[in-house]
């Protein structure tokens, strides 16, 4: 088995952790824009076998060129007669749409799956998906989401928090934050009901807040910090409940413009995320899990 990707402590640590060679996909881009992923040392690749195509989404965001240079290296490893590929993208780009909101939409997650599937990709390894039944989603491509709840729950422990009041911004993460107390050990969860407007993007938040926060801990948790609206909302809510301090922890920091400042702003003591996007909050690692994942599916593909 043997890692091929970008050269960053990510694809470099992946590869590490799983005990493979690894080699560097060297960038170029063309005055027109145009790229050319290239594959460095592919003379000394004899016979391949399983190929782990490990690749983030960096910054600036360019989901678009990201997904490109994905596929034209995809076919690029095929040609080299590789077993299989595995496709390490922890942060899945297009997922949120995952349904057709409104008529003359296109269904993006299961398109842009189907183009990994004709690149040749056999296996897509993904965390925390925004989406649920990925592993269905797009028959010939296996798919898994990891969660990357497990590695924020890892960290917090770390923190010794005592008795903390997890919440999710909205109805789907409230099992986010039941996960993160089930690993804290401690603690009581609950979540709030929020609406978007699917025109304007605006988010509401309901003012109910279901548990006691005064005087403790409080996580707010949640997949994607985005514009941090949701986030904001919720610590808004929050702070008209006095606790002790509140914590921020979401699984991919896309964090577009001012998020940060805005989530700081707003009353946030800290904000956390995990590295299946860089930046600059990105303290906990979501690497191990992954490598745990493909030692495991190699283990029984053996
Ligand atoms: C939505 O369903 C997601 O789980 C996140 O709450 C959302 O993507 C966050 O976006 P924003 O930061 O723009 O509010």
């Amino acid at each position: 088995m043997i890692v091929i990707g970008p050269r960053d402590r990510f694809s470099d640590k992946l590869a590490e952790n799983l005990g493979c060679e690894f080699f560097e996909l060297e960038r170029k881009t063309f005055p027109d824009g145009e790229i050319r992923p290239r594959i460095l040392g592919v003379e000394n690749i004899n016979s391949p076998g399983r190929v782990i195509l490990a690749s983030r989404l960096e910054r600036p965001l360019d989901p678009n060129r990201y997904l490109v240079e994905i596929l034209l290296t995809a076919k690029n490893i095929k040609s080299l007669g590789c077993d299989s590929i595995t496709l390490v993208m922890p942060y899945m780009v297009y997922a949120r749409q995952d349904k057709i909101f409104r008529p003359g939409e296109p269904l993006s997650a299961a398109y842009i799956m189907e183009l990994l599937r004709h690149a040749g990709i056999d296996r897509l390894v993904t965390v925390s998906c925004h989406f649920s039944g990925i592993e269905t989603f797009c028959p010939g491509l296996k798919a898994t989401s990891i969660s990357g709840f497990k590695s924020i729950g890892k960290h917090l422990v770390e923190m010794g928090l005592k008795n903390p009041v997890v919440i999710g911004p909205d109805k789907k993460s409230g099992a986010w934050a039941k996960e993160i107390v089930d690993i804290l050990g401690s603690g009581e969860y609950t979540f709030l009901e929020k609406h978007r407007d699917r025109n304007s993007g605006e988010v509401q938040t309901e003012e109910t807040l279901s548990v006691d926060t005064s005087g403790r801990d409080v996580i707010i948790v949640d997949d994607i910090a985005s514009s941090g609206g949701t986030l904001v909302n919720a610590i808004n809510i929050v702070k008209k409940h006095q606790p002790k301090k509140i914590i921020i922890a979401v699984v991919h920091p896309i964090l577009s413009g001012d998020c940060i400042e805005k989530v700081r702003t707003a009353g946030a003591d800290m904000f956390l995320a995990t590295d299946t996007i860089p930046s600059e909050i990105s303290k906990i690692s979501v690497i191990e899990d992954i490598a745990r994942f493909i030692k495991t599916c190699e283990a029984k593909e053996v």
